[in-house]
């Protein structure tokens, strides 16, 4: 195993830029980490305080599981579940890559890919991309014979760019059986209903294909870190090995079960924001600013100096995400707020820049 990789830097917390520049916590606004700015499911909150009582007893994820398999149409058998999808991405690496393998994915795409890739000993081939987005031909042109997992991430984490379901499929068709193909779909909740695909009934005919899903985004529980993948059994028996047994807390898994019956608040939340990323979008435009297309619950945006902007910003408590790490210097990602925050973010950029 390498050890010498560079680490995920996760988002920044309120916490620490209100000890970094003496701004109380509740004039912070976060909006660098793509986190439902609306908050929990009320639903999921109310089932979460409840399991806590149950908390001396170690957890069963039986009912999860059937209700994600009635939910997705997947047989339990084909379900994993994680402590966030971040750790299925690291379950399906440290299953299917070593020293004598490797994996493809595209340039900008969501890190953990190359991390968790890096960390198995694998090499990863990074695809050039297409307007920032996933090129399904140069992801095909950068496979080899070591190559095991291609990586994607539909819509982009942290592009925001979307690849239209019938490239994808065809992309899919072309990729060979021993290459297992996992599609991230974090944000898929956000998409436009002309933009949803039933991509999960796509299972049945590649046993290759891994689909991920997460309750950090739409259903506001990132900090329950649950995410789950969906995926031939054969494949789930495979990652079942290197998982731990009793991976997810019970009070985790109560709080999913209500959240994903609660679709007042996902639909809530899908309408918001809408709104909001049009708002965002709209100032960005009003500032001369150009910006990415986005599917996602956040805008990335191009400004002259990422890293100045994104400093002034912070000392003025707004917490976005520079994309210098991902080797995009002159942009930053915001994630969608409250009409005032994105409001706030604005007025705070047009004095940055
Ligand atoms: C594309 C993508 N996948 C996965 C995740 C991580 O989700 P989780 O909180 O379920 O680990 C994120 C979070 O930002 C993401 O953007």
């Amino acid at each position: 195993m390498k050890t010498d990789h560079t680490p995920y830097e996760a988002g920044i917390s309120t916490e620490a830029i209100s000890r970094k520049y003496h701004i109380p916590v509740e004039q912070i606004i976060k909006l660098g980490s793509n986190e439902n700015t609306y908050g929990i499911s009320p639903k999921a909150a109310d089932a979460a305080r409840q399991a806590v009582g149950e908390a001396y007893l170690y957890p069963d994820n039986h009912a999860l599981l059937q209700a994600l398999s009635k939910h997705t149409g997947v047989d339990p058998s084909g379900l994993v579940l994680g402590v966030g999808s971040t750790e299925i991405i690291d379950m399906i690496a440290r299953a299917f890559l070593n020293d004598t393998t490797s994996a493809v994915t595209s340039e900008f795409a969501f890190a953990m890919f190359g991390v968790m890739t890096r960390l198995a000993g694998a090499e990863l081939a990074e695809a050039p991309a297409k307007d920032f987005g996933h090129d399904p031909e140069t992801l095909l042109k950068a496979t080899s014979e070591k190559t095991r997992v291609i990586w994607l991430a539909n819509p982009n984490n942290p592009t925001g760019t979307f690849i239209p379901p019938a490239e994808l499929k065809a992309f899919l068709d072309q990729v060979p059986r021993s290459i297992i193909v996992v599609l991230d779909e974090a944000y898929k909740e956000y998409l436009a209903p002309e933009d949803q695909t039933d991509t999960v009934a796509w299972l049945r005919d590649h046993p290759n294909l891994i689909v991920l899903r997460t309750f950090s985004k739409i259903y506001g529980m990132a900090g329950m870190r649950l995410g789950y993948g969906m995926m031939a059994p054969e494949l789930a028996g495979m990652l079942n090995r290197v998982k731990q047994p009793l991976n997810i807390n019970g009070v985790s898994l109560a709080a999913a079960l209500a959240a994903l019956d609660d679709h007042e608040f996902v639909k809530a939340s899908y309408e918001h924001n809408l709104a909001g990323r049009h708002q965002l979008q709209t100032g960005f435009d009003q500032l001369g600013l150009k910006h990415l297309s986005a599917y996602g619950n956040f805008v990335t945006v191009h400004v002259p100096n990422g890293a100045a902007v994104n400093e002034k910003l912070l000392a003025k408590g707004i917490i976005v995400r520079s994309l210098t790490p991902y080797n995009l210097p002159h942009f930053l990602r915001v994630t969608v707020g409250k009409p005032e925050e994105n409001a706030r973010l604005l007025a705070e950029l047009k004095q940055a820049l």
